[in-house]
């Protein structure tokens, strides 16, 4: 994520979270949080105008969406900003992670609107275990809705269990966190189911660039 990004994650924070971070909060974090990295995926712009809204352009021989996302995700870079609708890609998610001492935190992670049940999400997870496991992390957490089901099931399936519950953590509505934590991704077995996972998303949804 760069701050030319914010912008339009900005579009993204509002569809996705009752109580949204202002834009100055996302600018910090990626100019002086040396914890944070944040990464954003996107689509390139000559298909974007089109599926902006959710809907995918004519003839597309992946209806899914991420065979045409010639997106990639980015590290932080700082830049002069440059207004959205000047901008060749679409933002169409983003994930933020702490590396603290002993974890890695996925602090926030959404997706588009119309762009959802794509895959996207799952693209975005992965990048965020990447970079933990990168770094050298084992352990990853993040804290959940407890009635967020979708994004539980998501979550379950790259191996997080649920270790602690935090009452009325969510200001809006006083809605109860899951904490959710996976303790080995170091490890060898990790390694080869998150493999299996990652392979069997790159078969369903195509392949993607990274740019670092
Ligand atoms: C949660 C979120 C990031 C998922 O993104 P997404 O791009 O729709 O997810 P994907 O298409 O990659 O889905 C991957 C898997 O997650 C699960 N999943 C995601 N959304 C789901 C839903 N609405 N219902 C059931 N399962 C769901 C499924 O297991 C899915 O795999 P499948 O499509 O093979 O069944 C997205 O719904 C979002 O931005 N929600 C609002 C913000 C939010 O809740 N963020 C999480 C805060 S903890």
């Amino acid at each position: 994520m760069t701050l030319d990004d914010i912008a339009q994650v900005m579009e993204v924070e509002q569809q996705s979270f009752p109580t949204i971070w202002p834009p100055t909060a996302f600018k910090r974090e990626i100019r002086h949080n040396r914890l944070a990295r944040y990464l954003v995926a996107v689509q390139r712009r000559q298909d974007a105008e089109e599926s902006r809204n959710g809907a995918s352009p004519e003839g597309d021989p992946h209806p899914s969406g991420l065979g045409r996302l010639v997106g990639g995700l980015r590290h932080i870079l700082d830049g002069d900003e440059t207004p959205p609708e000047e901008r060749n890609e679409l933002v169409v998610g983003f994930v933020g992670v702490w590396l603290l001492i002993d974890e890695a935190h996925i602090v926030t992670i959404a997706v588009r609107d119309g762009h959802r049940r794509r895959g996207v999400g799952e693209l975005l997870l992965i990048a965020a275990i990447e970079t933990a496991r990168l770094a050298g992390h084992e352990v990853v957490t993040l804290e959940c809705r407890v009635s967020n089901a979708g994004a539980l099931r998501l979550y379950e399936k790259y191996g997080f269990r649920r270790v602690d519950i935090r009452p009325r953590y969510y200001s809006d509505d006083n809605e109860d966190a899951y904490v959710l934590s996976v303790s080995d991704v170091g490890t060898a077995s990790y390694e080869r189911r998150f493999e299996r996972l990652r392979n069997e998303h790159r078969q369903r949804c195509g392949e993607y660039a990274r740019e670092l």
